[in-house]
C-alpha cells in the first residue's frame, strides 16, 4: 500500500505530431504532414483533451509547460496561443513558470519566433543535431547549417535568452574532431542549455532497416569523453545522462520527469503520471496515439502503476541524474518506504555502482557509464535484478515524457 503525504510538483506536456520530413533515425510519434495538416481541428482536440483530463489535476499549479513533437514550431503563434489561454484559465501557474517549445531550424522565421514568445513561450529548445552539412544530409534534416545558424540568432535576437541546443554524436562518419567541432561552434551563441544525445539506431526507423555505418566503440569513447571535458571547461554542468546547463539553466520540466514528479499530457499518444493523493495510488494514462484516431476520438487509458513498477521507474528516473536524488525523495515520490529497495541497493553498492551514502542515491562515475547494468539490479521480478537490463537506455528518451 502506498502512503503519500504530499503529491509531486506537476508539469503539462503538450505533444504536436507533425513534421515536413520524417528523419530517418526517429522513433517519436511524429508524421510527414504530406502537404498540410490539420492545425485547428487539433488545437480543438487538444483542449477537448485538457477538459478531459481535467478532473485528474483539478486545483494543482503546474511549474513547467513543454510544447513536444513532432516539430511544435510547425504549428502558428495564434494555435500556441490559443492553447496556451485555455490552459491559463484552466491551471494555475506563476508569471515565470518555465514554457518550452521545441523548434525545427528549417521551420524558423522571425515573426514565428517573435509570435511564439508574444502567445508566452519563454524557452526554445532547437533541434539543431549538427552543424556539418555532411551529417546533416546523412540525418536526413531539412536544415543546413547556415539554416541551423539562423535559427539561433533568431531565438536570440526576437529575445530568448532561455533555449536549448539539440546537437547529436556518433553520426555517421563522425570523427572526433567533427563532434568536437559541432559543440565549439554550438557554444559561440552561450547557450544556457545543451542536450548532447548519441544517436541510437532505434527499431521501426529506417536507419534500423537500413543502418549507417556509425564510428566504432573507441571513437565513441574519445567523443563522449572529450566533449564532456569540452562541456565542463565552458562552464556546464553535465546534470543528466545527455543534457548540460549552466549554473541554474537546468530543464525545469525535464527534471521534474527525472525526479519522478508528476505531468499530465495532452496530445495524440502523450502520457500522464498522476498521484492520486485521495486514492493513494500512482496511474499512468496513455492517450489515442495516432493523430487521425486522437481526432476522431480521444480515449484515456488509465492503468494503476504497480508498487514494484514504480520503484524501478523511479530509479530508472532519478539514476540519469548524474547527481542522483536523496533518498527521502523515493518515499516522497513513490508513497514506499526504502528499505523495499533493500537487497537491490545493496548489491549495487557493492558492484561500485551506486554511492554508499544512506543520505543519497546517487550513481558512481562507473554506474553512470553502465546505467542499463545498475537499472537491472532495480527490474521487478528479478532477484535482486541479477538477471541483465532489458530497459532500453535511450538517450533520447529523456526529453520528453512519451517515450519510456
Ligand atoms: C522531438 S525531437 C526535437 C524537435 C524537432 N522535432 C527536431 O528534430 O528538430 C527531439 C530530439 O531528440 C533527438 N533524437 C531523436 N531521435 C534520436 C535518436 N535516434 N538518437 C539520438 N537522439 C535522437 C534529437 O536531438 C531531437 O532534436
Ligand atoms: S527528429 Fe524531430 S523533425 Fe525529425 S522526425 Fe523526429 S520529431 Fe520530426
Amino acid at each position: 500500500m502506498l502512503n503519500f503525504t504530499t503529491v509531486p510538483p506537476l508539469s503539462l506536456y503538450i505533444h504536436l505530431p507533425w513534421c515536413v520530413r520524417k528523419c530517418p533515425y526517429c522513433d517519436f510519434n511524429s508524421h510527414e504532414v504530406k502537404g498540410s495538416f490539420p492545425e485547428e481541428a487539433y488545437v480543438d482536440a487538444l483542449l477537448k483533451d485538457l477538459d478531459q483530463q481535467m478532473p485528474f489535476v483539478e486545483g494543482r499549479p503546474l511549474v513547467s509547460i513543454f510544447f513536444g513533437g513532432g516539430t511544435p514550431s510547425l504549428f502558428s503563434p495564434q494555435s500556441i496561443e490559443k492553447i496556451l489561454t485555455s490552459v491559463q484559465a484552466q491551471l494555475k501557474y506563476s508569471a515565470h513558470i518555465e514554457i518550452t517549445l521545441e523548434a525545427n531550424p528549417g521551420t524558423v522565421d522571425e515573426s514565428r519566433f517573435k509570435g511564439f514568445r508574444a502567445a508566452g513561450v519563454n524557452r526554445l529548445s532547437i533541434g539543431i543535431q549538427s552543424l556539418q552539412d555532411d551529417k546533416l544530409k546523412a540525418l536526413g534534416r531539412i536544415h543546413n547549417r547556415d539554416y541551423a545558424l539562423r535559427a539561433i540568432e533568431t531565438a536570440i535576437r526576437t529575445g530568448f535568452d532561455n533555449f536549448n541546443l539539440d546537437l547529436m554524436h556518433g553520426l555517421p562518419n563522425q570523427s572526433v574532431e567533427d563532434a568536437l567541432a559541432d559543440l565549439k561552434d554550438a557554444l559561440q551563441f552561450q547557450p544556457p542549455h545543451l542536450s548532447w544525445y548519441q544517436l541510437t539506431l532505434e527499431p521501426n526507423t529506417l536507419f534500423h532497416y537500413q543502418p549507417p555505418t556509425l564510428p566504432n566503440e573507441d571513437i565513441l569513447w574519445d567523443i563522449q569523453e572529450q566533449g564532456k571535458q569540452l562541456l565542463a571547461t565552458a562552464g556546464f554542468k553535465h546534470y543528466e545522462v545527455s543534457a548540460y546547463a549552466k549554473l541554474n539553466r537546468e530543464c525545469i520540466h525535464n527534471k521534474n520527469y527525472w525526479e519522478f514528479g508528476d505531468y499530465l499530457g495532452i496530445g495524440a499518444g502523450a502520457h500522464s503520471k498522476l498521484t492520486d493523493i485521495k486514492q493513494q495510488v500512482i496511474t499512468r494514462h496513455w492517450q489515442t496515439k495516432h493523430p487521425k484516431d486522437y481526432l476522431e476520438n480521444i480515449t484515456t487509458n488509465p492503468q494503476i502503476i504497480s508498487e514494484k513498477d514504480c520503484q524501478f521507474e523511479f530509479m530508472l528516473n532519478a539514476m540519469r541524474l548524474t547527481q542522483g536524488a536523496p533518498s527521502s525523495l523515493f518515499t516522497e515520490r513513490t508513497g514506499l518506504p526504502l528499505s523495499l529497495l533493500e537487497p537491490s541497493l545493496t548489491h549495487a553498492i557493492q558492484k561500485g555502482l551506486l554511492v554508499d551514502d544512506p543520505h543519497h542515491l546517487c550513481p558512481t562515475e562507473l554506474g553512470q557509464r553502465f546505467l542499463n547494468e545498475l537499472m537491472g539490479l532495480f527490474l521487478p521480478n528479478t532477484e535482486t535484478g541479477r538477471t541483465s537490463c532489458q530497459q532500453n537506455d535511450k538517450q533520447s528518451q529523456a526529453h520528453t515524457n512519451q517515450h519510456y
